[in-house]
């Protein structure tokens, strides 16, 4: 399998490529790698004659320094893992922060047109400054033709295909259903991070999403959202930062359903310090 850390050198790789027109697909992560994302790469390999997996740990996406700290940073066994789904397709890129950044990381700000601020943007402060940061870069100096994003981030997916419609670049971005446990449990490189009980405890968050797809048939959002509040806050391990009902298109709450709209249901959840994140189509 192929490795670079300088993009200098991944450039020239592209280049050559480019030049036996063959296509490319971008898998961009922050390592600790699991299923999840090996479903991404498998995608990408099936539409794709090479796909470049970007293994890199974003400074300017964190808005707290010990998460970014405690990041798990696994590249040797991401090289197995990777290495056990093609050797000789996939090229793993995972620069260093001075590669990408210089000695100053710092993010460009963007207009996502509200879906920023939606969410995630409410509780993380600069983040989707810094994935749109990030994933340009890695945009221009791959210049793939295809990008794979799980939509364990929708709204994280949804921000990319808007970064690419209203900057013009010229990649197709596909989403990618999310990857479970078969308790339910999201795969997350966070989840190797959970204690034996809150580990046990966290395939509730995932069973309390589809009891409100449920519900969402036959009640209102707010009822919906309510019900949801309530088994929260009977449970004793886990704590719900937000759950939303919300328009796939804008992100924004939905006030009252309409038969015309696809809506999702978004969680954040606190199992001890870990954050988990989750969601599910409602209809
Ligand atoms: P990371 O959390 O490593 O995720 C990399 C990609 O894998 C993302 O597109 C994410 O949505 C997808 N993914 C993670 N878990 C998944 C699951 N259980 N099922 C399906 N897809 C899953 O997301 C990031 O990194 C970063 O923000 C990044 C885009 C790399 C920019 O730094």
């Amino acid at each position: 399998m192929e490795f670079y850390s300088e993009k200098q050198q991944i450039k020239l790789v592209i280049d050559a490529l480019k030049a036996k027109q063959l296509t490319i697909g971008l898998v961009p992560t922050m390592g600790a790698l699991h299923d999840g994302h090996l479903q991404l790469v498998k995608k990408a390999l099936d539409n794709n004659d090479k796909v470049v997996v970007s293994i890199f740990v974003n400074p300017t996406q964190f808005d707290n320094n010990d998460d970014l700290e405690k990041y798990p940073r696994t590249l040797e066994s991401d090289m197995v893992l990777l290495e056990s789904v093609s050797q000789d397709r996939i090229i793993v890129y995972a620069p260093t922060v001075k590669d990408i950044y210089g000695s100053n990381p710092i993010s460009e700000s963007f207009d996502f047109d509200g879906l920023e601020l939606e969410m995630e943007g409410k509780f993380r402060d600069g983040h989707f400054d810094g994935v749109g940061t990030i994933v340009k870069r890695f945009f221009e100096i791959v210049k793939p033709h295809n990008a794979y994003f799980g939509e364990k981030d929708f709204q994280q997916l949804q921000i990319i295909k808007k970064m690419v419609e209203k900057l013009r670049i010229p990649i197709h971005v596909i989403g990618c259903e999310i990857h479970r446990e078969t308790n339910g449990l999201a795969m997350s490189s966070r989840n190797t991070r959970l204690k034996p009980e809150y580990k046990k405890a966290a395939p509730f968050i995932y069973k309390t999403l589809t009891a409100a797809k449920e519900h969402f048939g036959t009640k209102s959002a707010n009822k919906v959202l309510e019900w949801v509040e309530k088994q929260f806050a009977k449970h004793h391990l886990l704590e719900l930062e937000y759950f939303i009902i919300a328009d796939v298109k804008t992100l924004k709450q939905v006030k009252r359903k309409s038969n015309k709209k696809s809506y999702r249901a978004f969680i954040a959840v606190y199992a001890d310090d870990i954050r988990l994140i989750d969601n599910i189509a409602l209809n």
